[in-house]
């Protein structure tokens, strides 16, 4: 094919895909499977592969810890935590079980799949059963970049509730200077947050807020980390004890 038309159908594609991904049917199983298990989570499999374990690694994971991985997808990094990790201590989360399927059946060996038994919870609301052994450490990557701020709150208040005290969660957020109206969640749209939009959804939700900003994310994604608090602080209430049921009292 003349090179003049090879450009003009490669860039032909790319707008039918762009488009795709940011319509509804982009956002669906259905989406999935058209895009790609690899093109969906955004492609650049090897290299945010490798940065989101060299992170958990950088800040002290260790194979007997237990990792949830919010936001999942099709394993672009539980491949490497999942033989990494002990049995049973890889919890992987998304709302697209097709792509879980796809990222366990081509990125993990079957012997280590079955060796290492990862967990899996299929949901797009973040029902996240409390089920021991609880996580230890929890991951967002590029998750709440698709999140508006409801679903951004759901998400902290269901990873608070399924963790001990202690419990460090990392997110990477696309962060603002100003707050954004953010629309409907979608998987391929751009969410922002201010970092003080970051903090205080964070502590509302029983977390205590650290700010770290740049960690080499090739989008610029910034980083926070968040730890599990023993009391949840919502507005001017303290809820003890979050973990056995409420009892709350004013603070
Ligand atoms: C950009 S991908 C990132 C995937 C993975 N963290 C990574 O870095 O490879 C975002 C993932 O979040 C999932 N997701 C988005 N909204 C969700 C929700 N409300 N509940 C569960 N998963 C969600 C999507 O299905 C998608 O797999």
């Amino acid at each position: 094919m003349p090179r003049s038309r090879l450009a003009l159908a490669q860039r032909t594609l790319r707008t039918m895909t762009n488009g795709l991904r940011s319509s509804r049917l982009g956002d669906s199983t259905v989406g999935a499977k058209l895009i790609g298990y690899r093109g969906f989570v955004g492609g650049r499999w090897d290299v945010m592969g490798e940065r989101q374990y060299r992170l958990l690694l950088d800040h002290g994971l260790q194979p007997y810890d237990v990792l949830m991985d919010v936001g999942c997808g099709s394993l672009r990094a539980g491949r490497l935590f999942i033989p990494y990790l002990e049995p049973g201590h890889y919890i992987g989360v998304d709302k697209h079980r097709d792509l879980i399927n796809r990222g366990l059946k081509h990125e993990v060996a079957p012997g280590v799949a079955a060796e290492k038994r990862p967990r899996f919870v299929i949901t797009d609301r973040f029902e996240i059963p409390r089920e021991p052994p609880l996580a230890t450490f929890a991951l967002a990557q590029s998750l709440f970049s698709h999140l508006n701020d409801d679903d951004a709150k759901r998400c902290l208040a269901a990873v608070r509730a399924a963790v001990d005290p202690g419990c460090r969660f990392l997110v990477t957020f696309m962060e603002s200077a100003r707050p954004v109206a953010n629309q409907r969640s979608h998987s391929h749209r751009g969410m922002f947050f201010t970092s003080d939009e970051m903090r205080e959804m964070g502590i509302d939700n029983g977390w205590s807020y650290e700010y770290v900003g740049p960690w080499n994310h090739p989008g610029g994604q910034r980083l926070v980390i968040y730890t599990a608090m023993a009391h949840v602080h919502r507005g001017r209430h303290v809820v003890r004890g979050a973990e056995q049921g409420a009892n709350t009292e004013r603070s």
